[in-house]
């Protein structure tokens, strides 16, 4: 049951409740922790599902790249809510956005290669996102030997009702 369940744009408000839902699954290795320094410099990019009782339950963020590539990045929903929709309406709340920005392809790099492709992204080599290879990876303590799996959607063939 996801009545009353509300997918937006985060506020300032939410930062600390998106920085604990990272730290625990940057704990088991899921994806990468984020500072709140972080959080709240980038706030824009985020969106959350927030219950009806105001329980933060989930947040992901949009992070453009290139002028025609995005990357879905920081997607966590509690663990005691998944297999409910919530992950699947964040990422259409971002692939939402990309219209709105033109952005004409988006990739993540998880370890959650059904969930994305449930989404319609397929996988790719990660050599065709070189802006996210030569800006982050490189820097990154798992390069050159990184297990994460590369995905990409085309926007334009990825169907959103989120709303
Ligand atoms: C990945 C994650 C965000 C998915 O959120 P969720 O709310 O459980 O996902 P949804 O309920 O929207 O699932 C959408 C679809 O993907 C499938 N799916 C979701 N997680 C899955 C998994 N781990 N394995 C297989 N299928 C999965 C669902 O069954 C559903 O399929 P459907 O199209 O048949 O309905 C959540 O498992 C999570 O927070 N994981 C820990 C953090 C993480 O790994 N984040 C990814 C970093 S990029």
């Amino acid at each position: 049951m996801t009545e009353g369940y509300l997918t937006r744009k985060a506020h300032l408000e939410d930062v600390k409740g998106m920085h604990a839902l990272l730290l625990q699954a940057a704990g088991k290795g899921l994806l990468l922790p984020r500072a709140l320094i972080y959080l709240y410099g980038h706030i824009r990019n985020f969106y959350v599902v927030e219950s009806p009782e105001g329980i933060l339950v989930g947040c992901c963020a949009l992070a453009p790249v290139w002028e025609d590539l995005g990357e879905i990045c920081s997607l966590v929903v509690r663990e005691d809510m998944r297999g409910r929709g919530f992950g699947r309406n964040l990422v259409q709340a971002c692939i939402s956005e990309c219209r709105e920005l033109h952005l004409k392809k988006i990739f993540s790099l998880t370890y959650q290669e059904v969930f994305f492709v449930r989404l319609g992204f397929r996988v790719v080599d990660k050599s065709v996102l070189p802006q996210k290879v030569w800006a982050d990876c490189v820097n990154c303590a798992k390069y050159p030997d990184c297990d994460e799996i590369a995905l990409v959607l085309d926007v334009s063939e990825a169907t959103t009702a989120w709303m």
